[in-house]
C-alpha cells in the first residue's frame, strides 16, 4: 500500500496580495501543516496544476520556500494559470523531457505519470503529438505495471458547462493511447475546483476542490461563478487491489 497526497489549484499570487477575499498564500501554509501533521507517511505529495493564478516569479518563489522545509518528497505540475519558463526559472528541476513539466516516477504500487496539459494562452488544456508520443513511451516502460495518472484538466465531462468547454480538447487521441496499454487503473485531475468522481471509459477518475477559492456548480447555465466552500485536499489510498481518495478539509471551523 502506499499514500499519496494531492494538492491542487492554490492560485497562489504575490504574498501579501489576496484573490476573492482569500489569502492564496496562508491557504496553502495551512493545508501543507495539515499534512505535515497527519501524513508524514505519504510517499509522495503532488500539486496538480495551477500552482500561481498570474505565473508572477514572487509567487513561485513563495512555494519552493513553502516546499523546502515540507519534509516529504513532492512534484509539481502545470495548469492553464502558470507559465512554464517562470516555473522552471524557480524550480529547474520541474523541467522534464522536451521542455514540458512531465514526469514519470515508480512507486511500490505502480507507475505515477504526471502529465502536462498546459497550451500557453488557453485556458482548456492539450496534449499534443510530442507530448503523447512521451506517454506512450512512459507506458510502455511500465510494462504492464499499474499506472496512476494526474493531470490538471480532466478529458472527461463533469456535466457543469462552463467546466466541460474548457477541459482537455482532442481527448480522442489520448484515450487512444490509453486503450493500447490497458493500464491506466486512475485519473487524478485538477483545474475544476470541485470534488467529483466516476468512471471514463472504465478509468476510474477524480477531482478536488482547491486550496483557495472554488467553482460553483452550475449545472444548468453555461456560466462560471466562483464559490467559498472549505477547500480540501487528497489523500489517495492505492494497493493492488484498490484506489481510495479522501477529500479532507483543513481549515478551522469558522
Ligand atoms: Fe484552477
Amino acid at each position: 500500500m502506499i499514500k499519496l497526497i494531492q494538492i491542487t489549484d492554490p492560485h497562489l499570487v504575490e504574498p501579501g496580495e489576496t484573490m476573492h477575499g482569500i489569502d492564496p498564500l496562508a491557504r496553502l501554509e495551512a493545508c501543507l501543516e495539515h499534512v505535515t501533521a497527519n501524513h508524514a507517511d505519504a510517499a509522495l505529495v503532488v500539486l496538480s496544476g495551477d500552482l500561481t493564478d498570474d505565473g508572477s516569479p514572487a509567487a513561485y518563489a513563495a512555494l519552493r520556500e513553502r516546499l523546502s522545509v515540507l519534509g516529504l518528497p513532492w512534484r509539481l505540475m502545470v495548469g492553464n494559470h502558470d507559465k512554464r519558463d517562470v516555473l522552471f526559472a524557480a524550480f529547474p528541476e520541474a523541467a522534464g523531457e522536451r521542455g514540458f513539466a512531465h514526469a514519470a516516477l515508480d512507486t511500490r504500487e505502480g507507475r505515477v505519470i504526471l502529465l502536462d496539459t498546459l497550451e500557453p494562452h488557453r485556458v482548456s488544456g492539450r496534449l499534443c503529438e510530442a507530448r503523447l508520443a512521451w506517454l506512450e513511451r512512459e507506458l510502455e516502460a511500465a510494462r504492464g505495471r499499474p499506472v496512476f495518472l494526474f493531470m490538471h484538466h480532466p478529458p472527461f465531462r463533469v456535466h457543469l458547462p462552463a467546466l466541460d468547454r474548457v477541459r482537455l480538447m482532442d481527448a480522442g487521441p489520448f484515450l487512444e493511447v490509453l486503450r493500447r496499454h490497458g493500464s491506466v487503473r486512475h485519473i487524478f485531475a485538477g483545474h475544476v475546483h470541485r470534488p467529483i468522481s466516476g468512471t471514463w471509459h472504465g478509468i476510474g477518475f477524480s477531482t478536488l476542490f482547491g486550496t483557495g477559492h472554488q467553482s460553483e456548480a452550475i449545472f444548468h447555465e453555461n456560466r462560471f461563478a466562483t464559490s467559498f466552500e472549505a477547500p480540501a485536499y487528497g489523500v489517495i489510498f492505492i494497493d493492488d487491489a484498490s484506489v481510495v481518495v479522501h477529500a479532507v478539509g483543513f481549515l478551522p471551523p469558522a
